[in-house]
C-alpha cells in the first residue's frame, strides 16, 4: 500500500492479501493510491449517512481533485470493494478510459449508471454505461470493462466506512489513474469552471455530494 498519511481502510477491498479471483483484472486489484482523507457531506453541510443514501440513485461528487468527478452509487447488492452495511456503496471516477468523457457541471451528461432501466447500448441494466461510444462497466465488479471502445476499468476511489457513524470518507484511489492525461484534454475548460490553475486542488476535509441529474442539465441514455 502507497502510503500519503496514516490511515485505516475500512473497506474490504483495502485488504491487497483479501482480494478475491473475481477481482482481478479490475481497479480493485491494484493497491490503493492514498490521498487527503474527504469526509462525504450532503448539499446541507451535514455528513452523508450511507444507509440513507438511494439504492439506484446516481451521486457525484469530486475527488482526489476538486475537478475529478466521482460517480458514488449504493447498490441492490454486495459489491466487489464495496462499503456499508450492505456493502453495496461503491465510488469510481466519472471520466471515462477511452476518451475521458465525463459529466460537466450544467452541461448534459453521457456518463450514467442504470440501475433497474435496461441501457440499450448494454441491453441490461446494473452497469454504467459511457454513450459517447457505447463502453460498458460492471459497478459490482470493481467497474470491469464489459463492452465497447474502453480497454480498462473506471478508476475506484477508496472509502473509507465509519460502521458506529454511518458515515462515509474518501481516502484515495485504486487503479490506473488518467488524471493528467484528462488535465491536459480539457485544460481550458477546467480552467474556465474552476478557475486558473485551481483545478489540480487536492480535495480535503469535506467533500459535497451532489444528486447527478441536478448536477448536469440532461441525462443523455443509451
Ligand atoms: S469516451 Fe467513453 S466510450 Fe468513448
Amino acid at each position: 500500500m502507497k502510503r500519503r498519511g496514516f490511515i485505516k481502510l475500512c473497506s474490504t477491498a483495502a485488504v491487497t492479501a483479501a482480494l478475491s479471483p473475481s477481482m482481478l483484472g479490475t481497479a480493485l486489484a491494484a493497491e490503493p493510491v492514498l490521498y487527503k482523507r474527504a469526509k462525504l457531506m450532503d448539499r446541507a453541510g451535514k455528513p452523508i449517512k450511507a444507509s440513507q443514501l438511494a439504492v439506484g440513485e446516481e451521486y457525484v461528487f469530486h475527488y482526489p481533485y476538486n475537478s475529478t468527478p466521482v460517480l458514488l452509487l449504493r447498490l441492490d447488492k454486495p459489491a466487489n470493494g464495496g462499503v456499508g452495511r450492505d456493502g453495496g456503496l461503491v465510488a469510481f471516477c466519472a471520466v471515462c478510459t477511452h476518451q475521458m468523457q465525463y459529466p460537466r457541471k450544467g452541461d448534459a451528461n453521457l456518463f450514467n449508471y442504470y440501475h433497474t432501466e435496461k441501457s440499450s447500448a448494454a441491453e441490461r441494466s446494473g452497469v454504467i454505461v459511457c454513450c459517447a461510444h457505447n463502453s460498458v462497466f460492471d459497478p459490482a465488479q470493481g467497474a470491469k470493462v464489459l463492452g465497447g471502445q474502453a480497454t480498462h476499468p473506471l478508476t475506484a476511489i477508496a472509502l473509507e466506512y465509519d460502521a458506529a457513524t454511518d458515515e462515509v470518507y474518501a481516502v484515495g484511489t485504486r487503479g490506473q489513474e488518467i488524471y493528467e492525461d484528462f488535465f491536459k484534454a480539457y485544460k481550458q475548460v477546467l480552467n474556465e469552471d474552476y478557475g486558473r490553475g485551481q483545478y489540480k486542488t487536492l480535495v480535503e476535509g469535506q467533500a459535497p455530494v451532489s444528486l447527478l441529474k441536478e448536477f448536469v442539465s440532461m441525462q443523455v441514455r443509451c
